[in-house]
């Protein structure tokens, strides 16, 4: 089913009728096609389905691109990022590439889709530079950082999620729901992954967050659990870049505390209820790919 969504890209990519955006375009990784799964799963393989999770995925894609040039990660998908091979000018000018072919197919599938779409993608910059914002300074803020994942990360897999239900005819709102659960989590995880992965497992950098100013809930919650003194130091290395005693240090106190144990539950907890959710709806795929979801290492 997930093929169909590739030849799909591939066709808005042809379509853009430039060699150079060709060859930029086959050096991107598929990577895991959460979204793009998830509109399939709830609505079907109909073409106005399969064209939604193209969009999605072109939109998702860019924001990558975006995000690279943003923390200055240079692995993406366990190759190169498009940053790294050629440099901020053309990973932005190709994310705005794929931001406005992906918008120009989506305003041509449905309006209601369009509009829940679009204004996902309004919260996702918005939380981007939310996240940027934030990490000016340490933020102890655990109200601050939710929000700010919930527009950065959750409000697309939620509008995907509603989109998609849109398009099937049936009732949008436990499948936003369900959406915005996962999407949250989805974040929690990522961050949680960054200190837990090594970068080969996760195809991008590891231990990175922090030292680009991200003040992630597992840092959070650690702070909340030092003595004044370590909090001193866990503060002093915000921004900074990491030498091997210093992450030892931080993962030492993290394991110790129970910090990626309370993370882990907290994400675990979100993802329950989008299960219970779709048990109720009848929807054990989704179920599925909740569970998984929580469970990846990458
Ligand atoms: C990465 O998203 C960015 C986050 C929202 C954490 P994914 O982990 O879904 O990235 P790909 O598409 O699989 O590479
Ligand atoms: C999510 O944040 C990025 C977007 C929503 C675009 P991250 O910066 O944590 O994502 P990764 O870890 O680089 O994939
Ligand atoms: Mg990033
Ligand atoms: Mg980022
Ligand atoms: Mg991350």
């Amino acid at each position: 089913m997930l093929d169909a969504v590739e030849r799909k890209i591939e066709q808005y990519i042809a379509e853009l009728d430039d060699k150079d955006a060709e060859a930029l375009y086959r050096r991107l990784p598929a990577g895991k096609r959460l979204r793009a799964r998830l509109i399939l799963t709830i609505a079907g393989t109909s073409l106005p389905v399969i064209e939604t999770a193209a969009v999605v995925e072109m939109i998702h894609a860019a924001s990558l691109l975006h995000d690279d040039v943003i923390d200055d990660a240079f692995v993406r998908r366990g190759k190169a990022s498009l940053n790294a091979l050629y440099g901020n000018k053309t990973a932005i000018m190709f994310g705005d590439v794929l931001y406005s072919k992906a918008f120009h197919e989506l305003v041509a599938i449905d309006r209601r889709v369009a509009r829940v779409i679009s204004n996902a993608v309004v919260q996702l910059s918005l939380g981007e530079r939310r996240d940027v914002l934030l990490g000016d300074r340490f933020n102890p803020d655990r109200e601050a950082y939710l929000s700010m994942i919930y527009q950065k990360t959750a409000s697309l897999i939620e509008a995907a999620s509603e989109a998609a239900a849109i398009l099937a005819g049936k009732n949008p709102e436990p499948y936003r729901t369900y959406g915005r659960n996962l999407g949250i989590a989805f974040q929690m995880i990522d961050d949680l992954l960054d200190i837990t992965q090594e970068s080969e497992t996760l195809g991008k950098p590891a231990m990175h967050d922090y030292e680009e100013g991200k003040t992630t809930l597992p840092y959070i919650t650690l702070y909340e659990r030092l003595e004044e003194k370590e909090k001193e130091k866990l503060i002093a290395l915000h921004g900074r870049r990491l030498c091997p005693e210093d992450q030892e240090w931080i993962l030492g106190k993290m394991s110790t505390l129970g910090v990626l144990d309370r993370c882990y539950a907290e994400a675990r907890e979100l993802v329950e209820e989008a299960m219970a959710l779709m048990e109720r709806e009848g929807e054990a795929r989704l179920e599925a790919i909740a569970r998984s979801m929580i469970e990846r290492n990458y």
